[in-house]
């Protein structure tokens, strides 16, 4: 059944309020880009309002522009060791909590943010969560300009029949000058061996295969959220 956008925004919202909760006084916090992650941002703003304390690590220059407004203090990525909680969006996720990230063109800050993160809570509508990886999204690819072209022939070598993000008539332009490639490869089976490969090729700086990085997922299902957590062996 098709999840109609007003009941996809208040998945995202119940998710995002669900998330928020996790965060405890003092904590660094990640804070995601989209617009899942920006319901969380914007209630984080309204706990900072009234007391809380917690220093924020943006993922992309947007977020940071949003959490500004919010007087949501901004701390440099380099000056901690770790994260405490991040919350972010997804594009898709399964059912072994692997993700495809990097719709709102922000993989590659995501990822170093998930990476440094102690509890990565990823938030989603119920749309997001799918049976194959790769069928309904494209996975994005960011590249460094001077290296389009052979990275491009290289995913398409892999499988990936892929174009350069447009937006607006022009190329995508990433946060860290960087372009974007979406890449179909059909239903990704093995997503940890197309990681593997795709991290091989020299100019692909992040593909969007987010795998072992997310502690717990909420995926909001009508009023109410399901949470999803990851389980170690
Ligand atoms: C940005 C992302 C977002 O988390 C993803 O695109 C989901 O966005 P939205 O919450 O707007 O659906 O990966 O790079």
């Amino acid at each position: 059944m098709e999840t109609s956008s007003s009941a996809k925004d208040k998945e995202k919202q119940v998710a995002a309020l669900a998330a928020v909760t996790y965060i405890e006084n003092g904590q660094v916090i990640g804070l995601g880009t989209g617009s899942t992650a920006d319901y969380a941002i914007r209630e984080i703003g309204k706990l900072v309002q009234n007391g809380l304390q917690i220093k924020a690590i943006p993922t992309s220059k947007k977020t940071q522009v949003l959490a500004e407004s919010l007087h949501i203090p901004i701390i440099d990525s380099n000056s901690v060791d770790y994260i405490d909680v991040t919350i972010d969006g997804t594009d898709e996720f399964n059912d072994d909590m692997v993700l495809i990230k990097g719709g709102g063109g922000a993989l590659l800050r995501e990822k170093i943010v998930a990476s440094m993160t102690r509890k990565q809570i990823i938030i989603a509508d119920s749309s997001k969560q799918v049976a194959q990886l790769g069928l309904a999204f494209k996975l994005p690819i960011e590249v460094i300009p001077f290296a389009s072209n052979y990275v491009m022939n290289q995913v398409r070598e892999l499988g990936g029949a892929c174009n350069i993000r447009q937006k607006e008539d022009k190329t995508f332009v990433t946060d860290q000058g960087n372009w974007i490639l979406d890449a179909d490869f059909g239903h990704i089976q093995d997503p940890k061996s197309l990681s593997h490969s795709l991290n091989k090729i020299v100019g692909l700086v992040c593909h969007g295969l987010f795998i072992d990085l997310a502690d717990i997922i909420i995926v909001g299902k009508g009023n109410t959220v399901e949470t999803i957590l990851f389980e170690t062996s």
